[in-house]
C-alpha cells in the first residue's frame, strides 16, 4: 500500500470503529486535516498545560497515539466549547481577557474536521517539536515573577475517607517588620490535595479599614479586618494587580485560611500554600484593589437563595460604586445547580452595559476572566453594578446530584452560593475624567440574552 492508502484504510477501520463523526464524509487522505500537521499546533497551545503525563486531566494529548482513541469525545467537547474550559458568552460583553484559553472558531472548525476526516496521524515528519513543560511543583507565575517573595503554608489537615465536609481554619503570621505592597499571589493546595479542596480562601487579619469589600461579604466574619488577599478554586490559581495597583500588608498581618475539603472515599492529608510577590521596599502603587463579593442575592438585607425542585430559579442583586473604579476581572462561584451568571453595569446616565456573561457555567471550572488593560472597564461614581444568577435544579443539569431536593444558601457543595468575586480598583475622580477625555464612551448595549432564553 503506499501512503495514500495506509491512510485510507486507517481513516475506514477508525470509522468502523466509530470514532470517526460518520464514515461517509471521511473524505480522501489528501483534504482531510492531520494530527501532525494541523492539528498538534493546537493542542501543543491549547491542551497541553493540562492534558499531559503527570497531570490531573483524565488523558494525555501529546502524541497521535494518545489523541486517537479519544478523537469522538474531543471533537464532542470543543465544539460544545465545553473544552478548553472557558465557558463565557462570546456573543455579549467584553471579549479580550488576559488569560484567555479557549479556541477560535476555525481552530474549532479545524479539529470536527480532523476528527470526521477519520483522525488522521499524518506525516511524522510534519511534527512540531515536542514542548518542554515545567514540573507540577513549581509556581506557575514564576515565569514571569520568578520565586516568590514570602511563601505562608497553613498547617496541615488530615481529610477521613468518609465524612461531612470541613472547613479548615487554621492562621498564619505573615513575616513582616514593615508594610509592603503586593503585586501578584498564587495559592496552591498539594498534589493529593487538588482532590479534595473545594476552594481555599486566604483572607487578611489585619486593621486596615480602607481594605474593606463593600460587597455582599462586607459583614462576613470570613472576610477577615484586613480583607480577601486570595482565593483558589479549581481553575482558578492566581492573581496578578495591574501595574498601577496591588494590596497592603502591615506588619502583623496573619492569613486567616478558609479551606473546604470534602471526602472522596480515600485519605489525604493537605496544606494550602501562598506565594506573596511583593513590590520592591518603597515603592508603593498608586491604586488599591479590594477583592470584592458581588452577590445576586441581597443578603445583608435578609436575602437568601431559595432553589424549589425541578426548577430553574434567577436572582439579581445590585451594588453602587461608592467611587470611579476599574474593574478587573469576573469571577462567577455557584455550586453544583449553577448554570450562569452575568455582570451588568448601570451607568448613572442610564445607559446600561452588558460586562461578562458565563452561559456555560461549570462546577468543575471556577474560572477567572481576567480582562486586558484596555478592555477592563473603568467606571463613573454611582455605577449601579447588576449580578444575576441562574441556578438549574432540574434533571436538565448533569451536574445536579438530585433534583427533587430544595436548595438553600450554605457552605457545602450540596448547597448553593451566587456571587462573583471581582477585583475592583477605585481611582479618583480626576483619574476618572482623565481616563473619560482619552477613551471614547463604550455602546451602550444591552443584554442579547434574557431571563426567559436562560429559563429554557
Ligand atoms: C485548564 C486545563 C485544561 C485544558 C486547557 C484543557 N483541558 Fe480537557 N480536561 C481537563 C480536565 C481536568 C478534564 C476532566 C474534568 C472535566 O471533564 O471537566 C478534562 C476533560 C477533557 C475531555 C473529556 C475526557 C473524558 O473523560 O471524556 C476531553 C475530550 C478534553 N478534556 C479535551 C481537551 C482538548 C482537546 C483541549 C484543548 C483544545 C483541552 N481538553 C484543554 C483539563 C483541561
Amino acid at each position: 500500500m503506499n501512503k495514500a492508502q495506509i491512510s485510507i484504510a486507517l481513516g475506514a477501520a477508525l470509522a468502523f470503529a466509530g470514532l470517526a463523526g460518520a464514515a461517509e464524509t471521511t473524505k480522501p487522505a489528501t483534504a482531510a486535516p492531520t494530527y501532525t500537521k494541523d492539528i498538534a499546533p493546537i493542542f501543543q497551545e491549547k491542551c497541553e498545560t493540562c492534558h499531559r503525563a503527570g497531570t490531573n486531566a483524565p488523558m494525555a494529548l501529546t502524541t497521535w497515539q494518545e489523541a486517537r482513541p479519544w478523537a469522538k469525545a474531543i471533537k464532542a467537547r470543543v465544539v460544545a466549547r465545553n473544552m478548553p474550559p472557558w465557558h463565557i458568552d462570546k456573543s455579549v460583553g467584553i471579549q479580550e481577557f488576559q488569560n484567555d484559553r479557549s479556541l477560535n472558531d476555525a481552530q474549532v472548525a479545524l479539529i470536527a474536521k480532523w476528527v470526521d476526516g477519520g483522525a488522521l496521524q499524518g506525516d511524522p515528519k510534519d511534527m512540531p517539536v515536542a514542548k518542554v513543560w515545567p514540573s507540577e511543583e513549581g509556581w506557575m507565575l514564576a515565569k514571569q515573577f520568578g520565586e516568590p517573595d514570602l511563601i505562608i503554608k497553613s498547617d496541615d489537615y488530615t481529610m477521613p475517607a468518609h465524612g461531612q465536609d470541613v472547613w479548615w481554619k487554621p492562621m498564619n503570621v505573615i513575616p513582616l517588620t514593615e508594610p509592603r505592597w503586593v503585586r501578584a499571589v498564587e495559592i496552591r493546595p498539594t498534589k493529593d490535595g487538588r482532590l479534595i479542596t473545594h476552594h481555599s480562601v486566604a483572607a487578611l487579619h489585619q486593621e486596615d479599614p480602607a481594605a474593606k469589600n463593600d460587597g455582599d461579604a462586607a459583614d462576613d466574619p470570613n472576610a477577615g479586618p484586613g480583607g480577601l488577599l486570595m482565593e483558589w478554586a479549581i481553575g482558578k490559581n492566581y492573581d496578578t494587580y495591574r501595574p498601577d495597583g496591588g494590596k497592603l500588608l502591615l506588619p502583623g498581618a496573619e492569613i486567616r485560611w478558609d479551606i473546604h475539603y470534602h471526602a472522596v472515599g480515600k485519605q489525604i492529608t493537605d496544606h494550602s500554600e501562598i506565594g506573596i510577590y511583593l513590590y520592591p521596599k518603597g515603592e508603593v502603587p498608586k491604586h488599591r484593589t479590594v477583592l470584592t463579593n458581588f452577590g445576586a442575592v441581597n443578603r445583608t438585607n435578609g436575602g437568601s437563595l431559595d432553589i424549589a425542585p425541578n426548577s430553574v430559579k434567577m436572582n439579581q442583586n445590585f451594588h453602587v460604586l461608592k467611587a470611579p473604579a476599574r474593574i478587573e476581572n469576573f469571577q462567577p462561584h455557584m455550586h453544583l445547580r449553577g448554570k450562569a451568571m452575568s455582570m451588568e453595569a448601570i451607568l448613572p446616565d442610564g445607559t446600561r452595559q452588558m460586562l461578562s456573561h458565563v452561559d456555560k457555567f461549570n462546577f468543575n471550572w471556577m474560572n477567572n476572566y481576567i480582562y486586558t488593560d484596555e478592555s477592563a472597564p473603568v467606571l463613573p461614581k454611582g455605577t449601579t453594578i447588576v449580578i444575576t444568577s441562574w441556578h438549574d435544579n432540574t434533571v436538565a443539569n448533569p451536574n445536579n446530584p438530585d433534583p427533587d431536593q430544595w436548595v438553600g444558601q450554605g457552605d457545602r457543595t450540596v448547597d448553593e452560593m451566587s456571587h462573583a468575586w471581582v477585583n475592583v480598583t477605585y481611582i479618583s475622580e480626576q483619574e476618572y475624567q482623565d481616563w473619560a477625555k482619552t477613551h471614547k464612551k463604550p455602546s451602550p448595549m444591552t443584554s442579547r440574552r434574557t431571563t426567559a432564553d436562560n429559563n429554557q
